[in-house]
């Protein structure tokens, strides 16, 4: 016990982790832009519901698993099930009322599946910067909202290291899938890989695969796991340690050329081969456009498991993210070793 404190004591002090923690602190939603986020969306489910009063309209994304950045969108997805050819109705119907209200945005009919963008508010000047992304019927995307949220909930450190990721991401413009990188989803993948199947001990228990789940099938795919458990973690290395232990491995261990990252696999090896998923193919998407899914980065996702997350990466886009991998591994690692032997100064 005296060893841990004295352990918790060094990291405490340790200017790294202190840095890194403060950059969390001010890069992070706050509690005040959830409570605002929150109001949105009650609003836009009473709106909602006065179109069809068995309609609904639920968050997912950053903002429902606690992952979410400062300013933040909101992804949300109205869910009325068995809708069919009265689907284009009902959403232009919604999108006339959100009008209403003063909301400004986008109805995208030209996608088989109706999009939704409110872009700005003239009535309500919300504080927080405001934009709001709305589907339908999504719910593949809510399930695994809620299994990254459970995640989260299992040890501070998951939340943190994602959040600063993802922020670290955007910071480098890694983080664009229209030009070639990768999504922050993808992201957090990466980052739940490293935290279930690649540090030892491990830091998070592997929630899909255990005696305790209920197998659960939503359009076709086991969305089951282990929901409200906290499991006790043997890992008790510091964020920094963590953090450039992640980089360390997606720079100079991880095999692109012909593995997959999966959380969900027990072990998480999965290869390319065995996935059939080597040769770029070429299919049409819900606005009849052409999509090219690469599998330059292969991250299986932990549901729809037919899906690759990584598809939006090129090789060009592969080749920048793991120069920043790259880079961050030194710059952590230089700052970890400065400190440290700055802390064996001060107190020698
Ligand atoms: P920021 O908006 O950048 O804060 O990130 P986010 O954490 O909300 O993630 P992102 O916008 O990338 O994705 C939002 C949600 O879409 C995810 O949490 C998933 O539930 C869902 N989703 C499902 N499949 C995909 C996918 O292939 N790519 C992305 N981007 N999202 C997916
Ligand atoms: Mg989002």
């Amino acid at each position: 016990a005296a060893a841990a404190a004295a352990a918790a004591a060094e990291r405490e002090l340790d200017p790294v982790t202190c840095f890194l923690l403060s950059t969390y602190d001010d890069v992070r939603v706050s509690d005040d832009e959830l409570r605002e986020k929150d109001a949105i969306m009650n609003l836009l489910k009473h709106v909602v519901h006065s179109v069809r009063p068995e309609a609904d309209i639920v968050a997912f994304g950053s903002i429902q698993s606690g992952l979410a950045l400062k300013n933040s969108d909101i992804d949300a997805c109205i869910l009325l099930p068995d809708i069919g050819e009265e689907m284009e109705e009902f959403a232009s119907e919604c999108f006339e009322r959100f009008t209403a209200l003063g909301f400004e945005g986008k109805y995208l009919r030209k996608a088989r599946i109706p999009i939704i963008k409110l872009l700005s508010d003239t009535k309500n000047r919300y504080y927080y910067g405001f934009q709001c992304d709305i589907g339908f019927n999504n719910q593949l995307a809510i399930y695994n909202t809620s299994l990254l949220h459970q995640y989260s909930l299992i040890d501070p450190r998951c939340k943190q290291l994602a959040i600063l990721v993802k922020y670290w991401a955007k910071q480098k413009r890694i983080n664009s899938p229209y030009y070639g990188t990768l999504s922050s989803y993808g992201y957090v993948l990466m980052v739940l890989f490293y935290l279930i199947h690649v540090v030892r001990p491990a830091v998070l228990p592997n929630l899909q695969d255990s005696p305790h789940k209920q197998d659960l099938y939503v359009e076709g795919f086991n969305v089951g796991f282990v929901r409200g458990t906290t499991v006790a973690r043997r890992n008790t290395e510091s964020l920094p340690q963590l953090l450039a232990g992640f980089y360390g491995f997606f720079a100079h261990e991880f095999n692109y050329r012909e593995s997959v990252i999966s959380i969900r696999q027990p072990g998480g090896l999965l290869k390319k081969v065995d996935k059939d998923w080597t040769l770029a193919k070429e299919h049409t998407g819900s606005a009849d456009q052409v999509i090219k899914d690469r599998y330059v980065l292969a991250i299986e996702d932990p549901f729809e498991i037919t899906h690759n997350v990584g598809r939006t990466v090129s090789k060009a886009g592969l080749f920048e993210i793991r120069g920043e991998f790259m880079q961050a591994t030194r710059l952590l690692n230089a700052a970890t070793l400065h400190s440290t032997s700055a802390i064996r100064k001060l107190r020698a």
